[in-house]
């Protein structure tokens, strides 16, 4: 499953590129609102940083001018995909932009109906939302596993993107449910990273390889030998 990071953010975006694990990103109008400065410069700074699909969303409610806006959108970077908010006007805007080759996220999915229209509207990548489902008591798990049991048989191209992930649990069933990509918040990648007996582990053995210090000095000249000191790969 491929990782997308969920935010307005660059500095969220920089500090999670880093690690290796990004394959685009995603934003929406609520998650560029938080953020301070051009909402243009941050869409451009986040493509060029995750060098990937990078999703930003039309406002409009009317086909048109949603086709419009999407066009426009485009004109930032080469990695921008459309999002386009589910609805009547919404397929239209994406069966038009798709045709003339401009990729299209179709947002705020939350039915494998919805789904299945915005896969024949032509969507690129098909927002299905998990924590949204779930603070309704509905489980989010078994309605983004009957979108993707749905899709598969018709041989779609479309891909489930799982969104509004509110957990690291929520990452994992989205990776079992078969979800080709999963929109992750900055918060919960932290959380994906971390586990206590993985740091105490890496503590565990600083102190043992501490107790044999001719080992560092080893290492050093190794490293040395080898000419790699700080060199990158
Ligand atoms: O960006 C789309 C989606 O991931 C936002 O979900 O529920 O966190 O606002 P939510």
């Amino acid at each position: 499953m491929r990782l997308f990071i969920d935010t307005g953010s660059v500095k969220e975006v920089e500090e999670i590129a880093a690690w290796g694990v990004l394959s685009g990103a995603t934003t929406n109008p609520s998650l560029l609102a938080k953020e301070e400065g051009d909402p243009g410069e941050a869409i451009k700074r986040i493509c060029d940083l995750v060098q990937g699909p990078t999703s930003a969303e039309v406002v409009s409610r009317d086909a048109k001018q949603m086709v419009a806006e999407g066009r426009a959108l485009r004109t930032l970077s080469e990695h921008i995909v459309v999002k386009v908010p589910f609805s009547p006007a919404g397929l239209a805007a994406t069966r038009e932009l798709t045709q003339d080759g401009h990729p299209v996220n179709m947002t705020l999915v939350f039915s494998a109906n919805q789904a299945l229209l915005s896969a024949e509207a032509g969507a690129t990548y098909i927002s299905c939302f998990m924590g949204r489902v779930d603070d309704m008591s509905v489980d989010s798990v078994a309605v983004l596993e009957e979108i993707v049991d749905a899709l598969r048989p018709a041989g779609t191209t479309s891909q489930v993107l799982a969104a509004s992930l509110r957990n690291p649990m929520h990452a994992v069933q989205a990776a079992k449910a078969g979800c080709e990509v999963s929109t992750i918040p900055y918060k919960v990648l932290k959380g994906m990273l971390e586990h206590p007996l993985t740091t105490s582990g890496i503590e565990r053995f600083e102190a043992d390889w501490q107790k044999r210090p001719e080992f560092a000095t080893w290492l050093e000249g190794l490293v040395r030998e080898a000419g790699t000191v700080g060199a990158a790969s």
